[in-house]
């Protein structure tokens, strides 16, 4: 795709004088206004328009009405003193009308290339509405899928989540934000929010600053690094401190460490809300607080618009830190080139959900699918050898479920519905029934007899499961993340009758499947994949397509195993397979010690229900010959392994080759494992490559006991394989520096 660069593409030196310039003739108030971001839609009017009129609205989010965006930009050009033009913000989250999967799904393809082509359709399809600024990626770590945002993100894993996130960013931005067709991306939220307590939505976080550096930072680093224009503050409580008005993380982190010149913006009057957590008595100390910690732009809540020329003329905040401010949300205005034409032509750009769209939601969704279980290969399915398929469930035909969270602008008329794809599949060839069962994936009432009934007749059963949209996202957390409604009672009505049960389950988050899952001969998780989720799932059902995802999460067993996550730290008393028991093989009155004291449930033991990184193919893949150039690495070398992948099946197949690391004594305790590279690898049947990846200093890297990062000499393990259970394992030795 190559798209014509906006003429008024500009230098770094050029853009500072001309913030410096723009800084010169400022009033107080119109320095305000370029830190004010307002909720706008409908007729421009009353109040808002005066404001608009008078510099005081810097930005707008929400309105995607292209008359109503362009007249307002007409007016911030035409009619204001100084002509600048705003921002127009939108949560372009994992596509506009062309809806991709959601993230989580995305991360699971575990493709950075894809993931980049996504969010570049999604910045095409959104700038033609007039938005030039998407609040995406969402790279909040965590390791809780009771917590409904987990759908956003992109999994647990902070190397997997800065490889994705970065290829968001590019996406959305491309090389030059001031072309046709790019977005400014923001990184959010800034930080920690994915450790809220117990998965509750804004709940507290308690994150050792550690901790925070090695394992919720890194994202944040990488979305920096690939040149996100700006970062979002989180709504959450940080160690006591809002991350809102948390200057160790606005300011001694992203300004003094990493030296970001981008913009920060609040989230969703979370300015405001700094009262409401109670770390501040009224919404001036929360403008100040916020201003202090490094806020420069506040969204919804109006705290700046009332405040900040008090504040300004009582001499607690000073003109040149508003200067500065203003400064970070001006060099983004020019780099967009918004001064030179802030007009969008939605001719100039390709229209939303076009075929190419279309397609690449299409890949996105094939590859965000994991197969997670297909015993006696009852997946792929042979046209052939169908007489009659029933489809059951309450998400075979839902072009609205099917598309997940956030979806704004999502146009569910595109959606592609598994059934219709089915249907279409099926011809004259086979047969199909299809019984809904369920009028959402909540209800209470099942028709079980029906659905047992179609099953019975047909040689497979696709039973279409999960979540419905609205049970995962912002505020929709869950305490039970098991199927909701009576869907396991649906599953057990249709495995019952005899018939092969394929599983084929939508959601924004990890379920807890242990009770269904010996119900169920193959299991397809589909997350939320979009519009095209109908073709994608019956492309990989019939075998057009190999499902190669790799789950991004771990999946519990339970819902109380939570936080369970493949990266977790040894203790002093790891379980051991030998040293689990389950409650039911205990003894009566056993003593104490009697079965070792080790670090497991009685009755969720010690190990998932799928491991992170885990993903069946409907070929076979074996490893061997895990090879290091070196066994002993001078100090701060880098070093290579190796492995022989060897496609030991019938079919070509894709294959996510992962590499793990541990450094097993460490100043500060690390992970049982770490993710540190991988690499998609397609390869024939009967075909072996051998695989390289690189260890760099930076890899082996850690933030250590005074915050600094440190890379200790010592031995080192490697793993490469097809999850994060991988047993091939080599060591060296980081030699100690002269
Ligand atoms: C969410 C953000 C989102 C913002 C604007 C907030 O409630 O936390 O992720 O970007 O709203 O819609």
């Amino acid at each position: 795709m190559t798209l014509p660069v906006n003429a008024g593409a500009q230098d770094a030196a050029e853009i500072e004088s001309r913030i410096q310039a723009l800084l010169g003739e400022m009033t107080l108030d119109e320095k305000i206004g370029q830190m004010t971001l307002v909720h706008s839609y409908g007729p421009i009017e009353g109040d808002f328009l005066e404001n608009l009129r008078a510099g005081r609205i810097g930005a707008i989010l929400n309105d995607v009405d292209l008359a109503r965006v362009n007249e307002m930009q007409r007016i911030a050009v035409e009619e204001t003193r100084l002509g600048i033009p705003l921002l127009v913000g939108r949560d372009v989250i994992h596509g506009f009308r062309t809806v991709m999967p959601i993230p989580l799904g995305q991360a699971a393809s575990w493709n950075p290339e894809l993931v980049e082509r996504g969010a570049r359709i999604a910045a095409l399809e959104a700038a033609s509405h007039g938005v030039n600024w998407t609040f995406a990626p969402m790279i909040d770590i965590t390791r809780d899928p009771r917590w409904g945002r987990i759908a956003e993100t992109l999994g647990e894993d902070p190397h997997l989540a800065s490889v994705l996130g970065a290829a968001m960013v590019r996406g959305f931005q491309g090389d030059d934000l001031a072309a046709l067709g790019t977005i400014a991306a923001c990184a959010k939220h800034f930080a920690g929010y994915g450790a809220s307590e117990a998965g509750r939505d804004y709940a507290t976080t308690n994150i050792p600053e550690n901790e925070l550096r090695n394992v919720f930072l890194p994202p944040f680093k990488a979305a920096l690094d690939a040149g996100v224009a700006s970062f979002m503050t989180s709504f959450s409580d940080l160690n006591g401190v809002p991350a809102t008005g948390n200057s160790l993380l606005l300011q001694d982190i992203l300004r003094d460490e990493w030296q970001y010149d981008g913009f920060v913006v609040s989230d969703w009057a979370s300015v405001e809300q700094l009262k409401i957590h109670g770390l501040t008595a009224n919404d001036r100390e929360s403008a100040l607080a916020a201003v202090t910690a490094g806020v420069d732009m506040e969204m919804a809540s109006t705290t700046y618009r009332e405040h900040l020329a008090d504040l300004v003329a009582d001499g607690e905040v000073s003109e040149a830190t508003l200067d500065e401010m203003v400064g970070n949300v001006l060099r983004a205005k020019l780099m967009l080139g918004l001064f030179e034409n802030a007009q969008t032509d939605p001719a100039a750009l390709p229209p939303t959900g076009n075929p190419t769209h279309l397609q690449v939601a299409l890949e996105s969704a094939v590859q965000s699918l994991v197969l997670l279980k297909n015993d006696n290969d009852t997946l792929p399915l042979s046209d052939a050898g169908l007489s009659s398929v029933a489809v059951i469930g309450p998400l075979a035909d839902d072009g609205y479920e099917q598309l997940g969270t956030w979806i704004f602008d999502g146009d569910p008329s595109l959606s592609q519905t598994p059934l219709a794809a089915l249907t279409g599949r099926a011809g004259d060839a086979f047969r199909v029934r299809h019984v809904r069962a369920m009028e959402t994936s909540r209800s209470r009432d099942a028709a079980l007899e029906e659905a047992a009934a179609a099953a019975r007749d047909a040689d497979v059963a696709l039973l279409f499961l999960g979540e419905e949209s609205i049970l995962s996202g912002e505020a929709h957390s869950r305490a039970d993340i098991s199927l909701p409604g009576s869907q396991e009672a649906l599953v057990k009505a249709v495995a019952a009758t005899g018939t092969p049960v394929v599983a084929v389950i939508m959601a924004g988050r990890p379920l807890t499947l242990a009770n269904v899952l010996d119900d169920i001969d193959a299991l397809v998780y589909a997350w939320h994949p979009g519009t095209m989720a109908g073709p994608a799932i019956v492309r990989v059902l019939f075998g057009d397509e190999v499902p190669s995802g790799k789950l991004p999460v771990t999946f519990p067993r339970m819902v109380g195993q939570v936080p369970i996550y493949y990266s977790q730290k040894n203790t002093g008393k790891p379980a051991t397979p030998e040293s689990v028991v389950h409650i039911d093989d205990i003894e009566v009155r056993a003593a104490q010690t009697s079965f070792g004291m080790t670090s497991f449930h009685l009755d969720a033991g010690a190990t998932p229900q799928f491991p992170f990184g885990f993903g069946l193919s409907y070929t076979t893949f074996a490893y061997s010959d895990l090879e290091l150039d070196r066994e002993a690495v001078p100090y701060g070398g880098t070093l290579t392994a190796s492995a022989v992948l060897t496609n030991t099946g019938k079919r070509a197949g894709t294959e996510i080759v992962q590499l793990y690391i541990r450094d097993p004594a460490a100043s500060v305790t690390r992970p049982v494992r770490e993710l540190k590279g991988f690499q998609r690898v397609t390869l024939a049947p009967g075909e072996s490559r051998r695989i390289s990846f690189r260890l760099t200093p930076e890899l082996l890297s850690f933030t250590g006991r005074d915050m600094q990062t440190v890379l200790e000499p010592g031995e080192f393990r490697v793993w490469i394989g097809g999850n994060s259970d991988a047993s091939l394992q080599a060591r060296f030795d980081m030699l100690g520096a002269d």
